[in-house]
């Protein structure tokens, strides 16, 4: 299906041509004076000055040649040179009807491209908190996209299970229980398939020996050891370092579970050991990394940088591998195992050097093909109300299922205000637009920026809120459900049928939103941009009621005015469930 804006290209294009221009003033934008119009074009202006007339001129040249065609409603030329164009209902409404027609609801992909996408990253063994919730909110969105878009994505959690973490938990419960078979030395026996901690107790051990090693020098360089123990394959270090992982995988395949998020492959940064060696020899020999004051590093800095960039360390000096290590080191398994066109990676953005780092030592040793696109999304922080990072009352990091349920008990209570439904209805509805809201809250701002989390707002069923956008496709529902009872049946075809019709303002908005889903989700997708949908769905959303408003759909009298609106609102709902799916949240039948 050709969309409207390739459709209104031509049509100017051709207009351009016809009047002994060049086709390439022909470009059509969506206006930035809806009052005026719906889309406009400029090209007058711009070929004014190529071909030394006035603006105006050239403009109504072209209203001349456009001005009776049936796809437009208005189409003209004002001062200094503009071109303000407002489609004919007829053709929007014939256009929704082709669109309806398509799975994909006008959405054509390209050559599917393969793509890896890096996000959740949670770190074994510490909670799972606040500070994962954007990249596993927005990376799953992505997935979800670029995955409608027709590419074959890969998503991979990305697992931390080889950092210090470890190492700190290993030597806290060597401190509390030095009694245990893992700490014998000269041990060769069998080690005990039974953890020695419960989930609780490591949840409590961590913070215990983190606070720890700041003050204790000693506790802090045992627990480096520790990492290159594990990093060597200690047999007692990695019976410990199993425990800790069969302890803390449940917990966080129940977290990701909760939150609606999945991923094709659970790999972490332990699982790419095998490369180590191999790629530290590799980039040695062909001099691409060299040693530094102990450390193996690699020069990353290029003439264009405005700022200076410190070399990639791909080894410490006591031997360990670091963070860029194994990133660099999966890079070589997904190349190994995928071939990915396009990287995206999602971290936090105080992350940037170290995945400038990553990407440009990959492309210096030439791990990735040079047209191999590494995107890294790094988002900003979620705040509390006070503008700082988000925490709990007592000034801990928050855990994820506690704020889940904060938001799913703000929820359950608008639910109850309105008393419409038993209280087990009312829990599970309350389970399913509380996570919208966390999810829309996050979504609807810009990755890069900074957001303050407010229960409150994003809980609200008015305004820019996920559930706002829900209880629209609840009312949706609850008309197509009742229509359907009066015993009519619903024809998308209706919308190419009687259409010299008047029709309202509030319908033709509606329409014209409808209508720009196709070019909506591509431009999403190509920007990484799952904020642009959200934008979208508030503005259907907002088109959508003020329809509603203003027309009495299932009073309506006239049968072929209804069956049109009926349409319509079914082509809404449609892109509605398809919008919120992108964006990895559900809607209740009720609210
Ligand atoms: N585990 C990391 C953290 O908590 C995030 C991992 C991001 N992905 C990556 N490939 N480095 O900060």
């Amino acid at each position: 299906m050709k969309k409207i804006t390739e459709q209104l290209t031509e049509r100017l294009r051709a207009a351009f041509k016809t009047c002994g221009y060049e086709e390439k003033f022909g470009v059509i934008s969506v206006s930035n004076r809806p009052d005026l119009c719906q889309y406009q074009c400029n090209g007058a202006m711009a070929a004014a000055k190529q071909y030394r007339m006035a603006p105006i001129e050239i403009a109504r040249q072209i209203v001349a040649d456009c001005n009776e065609d049936p796809i437009f409603s208005k189409f003209e030329a004002v001062m200094p040179g503009f071109i303000n164009i407002t489609l004919s209902n007829q053709f929007l409404s014939k256009m929704l009807a082709v669109m309806a027609e398509e799975e994909k609801l006008g959405v054509t992909s390209g050559k599917p491209k393969k793509i890896v996408i890096d996000y959740g990253g949670p770190n074994v063994a510490k909670p799972l908190h606040v500070g994962h919730l954007r990249s596993a909110i927005i990376g799953e969105s992505l997935k979800r996209i670029k995955r409608f878009m027709g590419d074959q994505v890969v998503g991979d959690i990305h697992l931390g299970d080889w950092g210090l973490q470890m190492g700190l938990i290993i030597e806290e419960l060597r401190d509390r229980q030095p009694e245990l078979v893992y700490f014998k030395k000269g041990y060769t026996g069998e080690y005990p398939k039974e953890p020695p901690f419960t989930l609780s107790e490591l949840e409590e051990i961590y913070p215990a020996a983190s606070a720890k090693s700041k003050e204790d020098e000693e506790f802090n360089e045992r627990a480096h050891r520790a990492i290159l123990r594990i990093q060597n394959l200690d047999p007692a270090y990695m019976a410990l370092w199993q425990h800790i992982m069969s302890v803390s995988l449940p917990d966080l395949r129940r977290n990701y579970e909760n939150l609606n998020v999945s991923f094709d492959v659970w790999k972490g940064e332990s699982d790419v050991k095998p490369y180590i060696n191999e790629m530290i020899d590799d980039l040695k020999e062909r001099g691409v990394a060299y040693e530094s004051q102990g450390a193996l590093v690699v020069d990353i800095a290029r003439d264009e940088d405005t700022k200076e960039l410190p070399p990639c360390i791909v080894r410490k000096s006591d031997g360990a591998a670091i963070y860029a290590t194994s990133d660099l080191a999966t890079i070589l398994d997904r190349e190994k195992l995928y071939q990915p066109d396009q990287y995206i990676y999602l971290a936090d953005k105080r992350q940037e050097l170290h995945f400038t780092q990553v990407f440009r030592t990959a492309r210096k040793a030439g791990y990735v093909k040079p047209d191999t696109r590494m995107d890294y999304i790094g988002f900003g922080t979620m705040n509390g109300k006070d503008g700082k990072p988000f925490k709990t009352r007592q000034g801990g990091v928050m855990r994820l299922e506690y704020l889940l349920k904060e938001v799913e008990d703000a929820v359950y209570k608008k639910i109850e205000e309105n008393r419409t439904m038993e209280e087990e209805e009312a829990r599970a509805t309350a389970k399913i637009v509380g996570l919208a809201a966390v999810k829309y809250g996050d979504l609807s701002n810009q990755a890069g920026k900074d957001y303050i989390f407010d229960v409150e707002r994003f809980a609200s069923f008015e305004g820019n809120t996920g559930p706002y956008i829900l209880y629209t496709m609840v009312r949706i529902k609850s008309i197509l459900a009742k229509y359907k009872e009066s015993g009519k049946g619903i024809k998308i075809a209706a919308l190419t049928e009687n259409t010299d019709r008047e029709y309202s303002g509030s319908e033709t908005d509606l329409m014209l939103a409808a209508s720009r889903f196709a070019e909506i989700i591509e431009k999403a997708a190509e920007e990484l941009a799952p904020h642009k949908i959200c934008q979208y769905i508030y503005e259907l959303s907002n088109a959508f009621n003020s329809f509603y408003h203003e027309n009495r759909i299932l009073a309506q009298e006239e049968e072929e005015k209804q069956a049109q609106w009926i349409a319509l609102i079914t082509i809404v709902l449609r892109i509605l469930s398809r919008c919120t799916d992108l964006l990895g949240f559900e809607s209740p039948n009720r609210m």
